[in-house]
C-alpha cells in the first residue's frame, strides 16, 4: 500500500511533547481519570471496580452501544460499531471502496479523509471551501458537477476541521438528498458535533437522515477524552456495519476494556462535559476576537461557526512557513501551517479548546508584533 506520510500527525509528533506552548491542538482540555470517575454512577463504579482486562465484544459493550445510540434521533433504526475514530475512517473506506472508484471529499480536511481512499486505489476529487466576503463557503452547484456515475462516497465533515465551517441545514439536507438520489454513500465525519457556537448551527446527524450513510463520531474532541481512543460509526446500513466489524478483526479486534467503561461514564455525563468544553472554547474565541481586532493588517479572521478550531489567514507579508518555523524556534510555540492540510493559502490552524490557550495566544501576539515591526519573511 502506497501512502503518504500524515503531514499533520508528523508535525504534532515532532513538537507536541517538547514545546512549551501549543496554539493549534484540536481537542478540548483532556479530562483527568479521577475527574471522570468522580462523575460515575453506582452502576459504572461497580463496572469499573470489577473490570477484567479481557477482550471485549466486537461491536462494543452493549451498555456502551446503548449510550451511543441515545445520541441519535433514530436509535432503533441505527446500528453502532465502535473503533478508534481514525480507525473507523480506514475501516469505512476499506469496507466500501474498490480500485477505480471515485470519491468526493470536502477540502481542506483531516488528511486521512483524502489519503486513505487514494491509497486504496480510488480517485479523490476535492470539494473545496473558499473564503467569500469574509465567510467560508462551499458551492453546492460545484459539488453536483463533481459527481460522476462511478462516485461511490461523499465525505463531509461539519463542524469542519480546520475552518469551523457549518453549512445551513437547508444546504446540508440538499447535499444529503442529492447524494442519496445518486446512490452515493455519505461518510459524515461528525467528530466536532456538540461544539456548535450557536444552537442555530446544529445539524442533524447524517445517519438519521439517510439509509446509506455513516456518521463518524467519538470522545476525542467535544468530550475531551482523546486518550481513550474511543469512537464509533452509526449507520442504518447493517451490511456496512457487519463489513466494518469483520474488517476490525484485522486492526484492533475490539475496543479496549477500560475505555468502554470510561466511555459509558462520559456519555452518561454528556451535558456536563460538553458544557465544560463549550465554555472553554467560547472563552478562548472571545479572547481571539480581541487579539485579531488589534491586528487587522496582519490577521484575517473568518469566525468559526462550530468545532474547536479556526483557520485564520496571515498577511502575505508574513509567510506562514517561515512564521511557524521561527515561532517554534524562538518562542517555543507550536503553530500549525496550512500546508499540512495540502493547501498553500498562508493560513494557520488555531485550536480553541485548551485551558492554556490564553498563554499561547499571548506568545503568538507578541511574536506577531515583532514580525509586524521587522518583516518576518
Ligand atoms: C475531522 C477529524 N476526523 C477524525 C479525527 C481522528 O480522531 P482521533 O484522533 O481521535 O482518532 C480527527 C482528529 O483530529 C479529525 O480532526
Amino acid at each position: 500500500m502506497k501512502i503518504r506520510e500524515f503531514e499533520l500527525e508528523r508535525y504534532f509528533a515532532k513538537y507536541e511533547f517538547h514545546v512549551q506552548y501549543m496554539l493549534s491542538p484540536s481537542d478540548c482540555e483532556p479530562l483527568g481519570l479521577t475527574e471522570l470517575l468522580g462523575m460515575a454512577d453506582d452502576e459504572c463504579r461497580e463496572l469499573w471496580s470489577t473490570l477484567r482486562l479481557s477482550y471485549t465484544e466486537p461491536y462494543g459493550c452493549p451498555a456502551l452501544l446503548t449510550e451511543i445510540a441515545k445520541r441519535y434521533r433514530h436509535a432503533e433504526e441505527n446500528g453502532v460499531v465502535t473503533a478508534a475514530p481514525e480507525e473507523a475512517i480506514l475501516l469505512t473506506f476499506m469496507a466500501l471502496l474498490e480500485p477505480g472508484d471515485h470519491v468526493v471529499a470536502v477540502s481542506p480536511a483531516y488528511q486521512s479523509l483524502h489519503e486513505l481512499p487514494r491509497a486504496l486505489g480510488a480517485e479523490v476529487t476535492p470539494w473545496t471551501l473558499r473564503l467569500r466576503d469574509g465567510r467560508w463557503t462551499l458551492d453546492i452547484e460545484e459539488l453536483f458537477r463533481l459527481f460522476r456515475p462511478e462516485t461511490k462516497i461523499l465525505v463531509l465533515n461539519f463542524p469542519h476541521n480546520p475552518t469551523g465551517f457549518i453549512p445551513t441545514e437547508e444546504e446540508y439536507l440538499t447535499v444529503l438528498d442529492q447524494a442519496a438520489k445518486r446512490g452515493i454513500f455519505v461518510l459524515s465525519d461528525e467528530m466536532y458535533r456538540g461544539l456548535e457556537h450557536s444552537a442555530a448551527n446544529i445539524l442533524p446527524a447524517a445517519c438519521d437522515f439517510l439509509p446509506y450513510a455513516a456518521s463518524l463520531s467519538g470522545l476525542s474532541k467535544a468530550f475531551a477524552l482523546p486518550g481513550l481512543r474511543l469512537g464509533w460509526l452509526c449507520s442504518q446500513d447493517r451490511a456496512f456495519l457487519r463489513r466494518v466489524a469483520s474488517l476490525k478483526d484485522y486492526t484492533t479486534i475490539c475496543m479496549n476494556a477500560p475505555g468502554e467503561i470510561l466511555g459509558i461514564v462520559a456519555l452518561r455525563n454528556a451535558d456536563r462535559i460538553l458544557d465544560r468544553s463549550r465554555r472553554l472554547v467560547g472563552g478562548n474565541l472571545r479572547l481571539t476576537e480581541a487579539v485579531f481586532a488589534r491586528h487587522p493588517e496582519s490577521l484575517f479572521w473568518a469566525p468559526p461557526l462550530g468545532g474547536s478550531t479556526a483557520f485564520p489567514k496571515l498577511s502575505e507579508t508574513i509567510p506562514v512557513a517561515e512564521f511557524c518555523r521561527r515561532v517554534v524556534e524562538e518562542r517555543n510555540l507550536m503553530v500549525l501551517p496550512d500546508t499540512v492540510f495540502d493547501v498553500n493559502w498562508n493560513h494557520i490552524r488555531i485550536g480553541l479548546g485548551r485551558r492554556d490557550y490564553p498563554a499561547a495566544i499571548a506568545v503568538f501576539e507578541d511574536f506577531l508584533g515583532s514580525c509586524e515591526s521587522s518583516a518576518c519573511g
